[in-house]
């Protein structure tokens, strides 16, 4: 069985003051939710770079790996280069998130469209997140255009198997992906949730083709766009949803915390 995931993306928002503060009020209320007798919840939050050393500190010690109900959280980067080390102003490196998180965001559709993020790119980072022992959550998807032209299921597919590339089955494994459709983030136009459980099918057989079923089975497909607590329970209900990358409802203790809980069966 899959453990549900809930990631907060908080973009670029909070000040490291702010950041602290979210964390522990998030921290509090994942232990909190998680004395009841009810399943595991892998909840990852994912502040910008300058707040990553201080939630990882509000974080550290709180995680309950290695069976059981998971209590605690897990910290992720929103982005990293792919390059280790080397003359790239202003980059992060995965072996420095590495030193803070578990995780690491990659191929979010606002690095591809603000920021010229190709799919080579996106691969390369999945590897060196790999490389690192960091788990990538890679974030596919189409735009209004793309839907409306019919080419929804191929954008989503062709994303994955770039991102995907080269990868072995025992790192496949471990992928966390993301669908998230490009015009249902931050628009409060969130996806039907029957059509975002026909496309993380559509993903988890992809996947389960190009690695083998095993791999198919074990990896988490999460939806994006527009998550809150109103809606969550409809896409959790499916099969092939495990949980959710959620931007604005991220930014609010109460309104996340909700979502981690509905998670909870
Ligand atoms: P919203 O939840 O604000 O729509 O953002 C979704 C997202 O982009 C998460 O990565």
């Amino acid at each position: 069985m899959r453990t549900p995931l809930i990631a907060g993306n908080w973009k670029m928002h909070k000040t490291v003051a702010e950041a602290r503060a979210l964390a522990g009020a998030v921290v509090d209320g994942v232990a909190a939710t998680a004395t009841r007798d009810r399943s595991g919840c892998d909840v990852v939050i994912c502040p910008s770079f300058t707040a990553l050393a201080a939630v990882a500190d509000v974080v550290r010690g709180t995680e309950a790996r290695g069976g059981g109900a998971h209590v605690g959280a897990h910290v992720g980067a929103q982005d990293a280069f792919w390059g280790d080390a080397g003359a790239f102003t202003g980059a992060v490196a995965m072996p420095m998130v590495a030193e803070l998180a578990s995780h690491v965001i990659v191929g979010h559709s606002e690095r591809r469209t603000l920021f010229g993020e190709t799919d080579d790119d996106v691969n390369r980072k999945v590897h060196a997140a790999f490389a690192h022992d960091l788990v990538p959550i890679v974030c596919v998807g189409e735009t209004a255009a793309a839907r409306d032209e019919g080419r929804a299921d191929a954008v989503v597919l062709g994303q994955l198997d770039a991102a995907t590339a080269g990868i072995a089955p025992d790192e496949a494994e471990r992928l966390v992906v993301a669908y998230e459709p490009v015009w249902a983030i931050g628009t409060g136009r969130a996806c039907d949730a029957g059509e975002a459980a026909r496309i993380a099918a559509l993903v988890r057989a992809r996947l389960a083709e190009a690695f083998g079923d095993p791999v198919g089975r074990s990896v988490r497909v999460l939806y994006g766009g527009s998550v809150n607590p109103g809606n969550i329970a409809a896409y959790l209900a499916a099969e092939d949803v495990d949980g959710a990358l959620v931007g604005g409802a991220s930014l609010d203790a109460a309104s996340f915390l909700a979502l981690v809980d509905a998670a909870r069966t």
